[in-house]
């Protein structure tokens, strides 16, 4: 078993820069600062220890601050080897006492011992972005299993897993699918991943969009917020689907729906966002046209088959930080973001913190909420509770200044009626 460390982060020194950005995001984040606020109040987290495995950022930094105000004992790992932001890990640790094993551009050994660092924890809580965490605990940390109360699961593909877990008859504690909030996913996955996306390649590249054909994979909520956010740039959309409705939703959305063999032909950028594997494959590689730039938004780096760019590949170098250059035997060349993970946070900063407000409000109340109900809850997937997503949004309204109207009694009574006709 790996040796309990008490961090593990790139270099402490950067602390300074990191505690600067983490007050920046928690201008945007008024929602889980109220939450704070009355977390410190109330403590209603005391006394649990929580392992959290979610992307390093400013923003995951505002939720861990949240989570310790509340009284509980958090250690925090990485979700993925390229997404952590190093002076945010150092500053969790030297400002906010919050012990991170994390440091970005690590390898897959240290990945999963950082990972390990956090189970060692022995946490009651768990806290996933994808699964990994969970993952262990089902596997080689089974004897754990009985100290956990419950977990949360941030994203799509994380609650995809768990369900499987839960039909097999083989989830070992509740489980809220933070990702199903509609105050989450409708937010954070299609804006969210729509603007860093979009920032994410043009980071790393700086290639004009205007004109362009920009290939979507996949038109679930972020597909769409991809999708939206090109066009917005002056890109041809194209969008590929596996569902039948959504392509139907895609052409009438106004964008070009093509079968990805047609496409890979054609297209300049190819941006991932369907969840599965191998969805760009060496049969689309060798369609592409020369200067074609792929990335990936899904969680995890197995939607474009780069074992298969390797291969075809007489010559492979950086052509600039982030960007990786295949040269074909033809002598096409086509170029890789960010190893082809979540380009969006391999690349750029991940989701605004605006968005992030809403996501980790959710995480924040979901941690609560099993904390109060623990008794009742079966060895199941739950949604966030319908009052917390509400109030989420009704506290976000607050905070923009919006206003909205309510139904009148009159109103309310004709909705809930079924004999008032014409
Ligand atoms: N996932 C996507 N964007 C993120 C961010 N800014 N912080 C944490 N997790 C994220």
């Amino acid at each position: 078993m790996a040796q309990t460390l008490r961090h593990d982060v790139k270099d402490l020194a950067l602390a300074p820069e990191g505690v600067r950005r983490i007050a920046w995001a928690d201008r945007q984040m008024p929602v889980l600062a109220a939450i704070r606020e009355r977390f410190e109040r109330e403590q209603p987290l005391a006394g649990h220890r929580i392992s959290a495995c979610l992307h390093v950022t400013t923003e995951t930094a505002n939720l861990a601050r949240t989570l310790s105000a509340g009284g509980a004992d958090v250690v925090l790992c990485a979700s993925n080897p390229l997404s952590t932001q190093d002076d945010v890990a150092a500053a969790l640790v030297e400002e906010y006492g919050v012990a991170v094993f994390a440091i970005k551009g690590e390898d897959n050994d240290t990945y999963y011992r950082h990972i390990e660092a956090a189970v060692d924890h022995r946490p009651h809580l768990t806290m996933d972005d994808g699964a990994d965490v969970i993952g262990v605990l089902h596997s080689a940390r089974r004897e754990q299993l009985g100290d956990v109360i419950a977990g949360t699961e941030e994203t799509t593909t994380g609650v995809i897993r768990l369900k499987a877990l839960e039909r097999d008859g083989k989830l070992g504690f509740p489980v809220i699918a933070v990702n199903e909030a509609r105050t989450k996913h409708l937010f954070d996955n299609r804006y969210g991943t729509g603007q860093s996306t979009i920032d994410g390649i043009i980071r790393a590249t700086n290639v004009l969009l205007a004109g362009k054909r920009f290939v979507v994979a996949g038109y679930g909520w972020t597909g769409r917020g991809v999708a939206m956010r090109a066009r917005g740039m002056g890109a041809h959309v194209i969008v590929t689907e596996v569902d039948p409705l959504r392509a139907l939703e895609a052409a009438m959305d106004g964008y070009e729906v093509l079968p990805m063999e047609a496409a890979a032909a054609i297209g300049d950028l190819f941006c991932t966002a369907t969840g599965d594997k191998n969805v760009v494959t060496r049969a689309h590689m060798e369609r592409m046209k020369d200067g074609a730039i792929l990335s990936n938004t899904g969680h995890f780096n197995v939607e474009i088959e780069i074992g298969a760019l390797r291969d075809l590949a007489v010559e492979t170098r950086e052509a600039r930080a982030m960007v990786d250059e295949f040269t074909m035997a033809d002598g096409r060349r086509l170029y890789l973001i960010g190893e082809g993970r979540l380009v969006n946070l391999a690349a750029a900063e991940g989701h605004p913190a605006l968005v992030m407000d809403m996501s980790f409000a959710n995480q924040a109340l979901s941690a609560e909420w099993v904390i109060q109900n623990a008794a009742t809850l079966e060895r199941k997937v739950y949604d966030v509770p319908r009052e917390i997503d509400d109030e989420i949004a009704r506290l976000k309204l607050a905070t923009m200044g919006i206003d909205i109207d309510t139904l009148t009694e009159e109103q309310a009574h004709y909705l809930a009626s079924w004999d008032e006709g014409t």
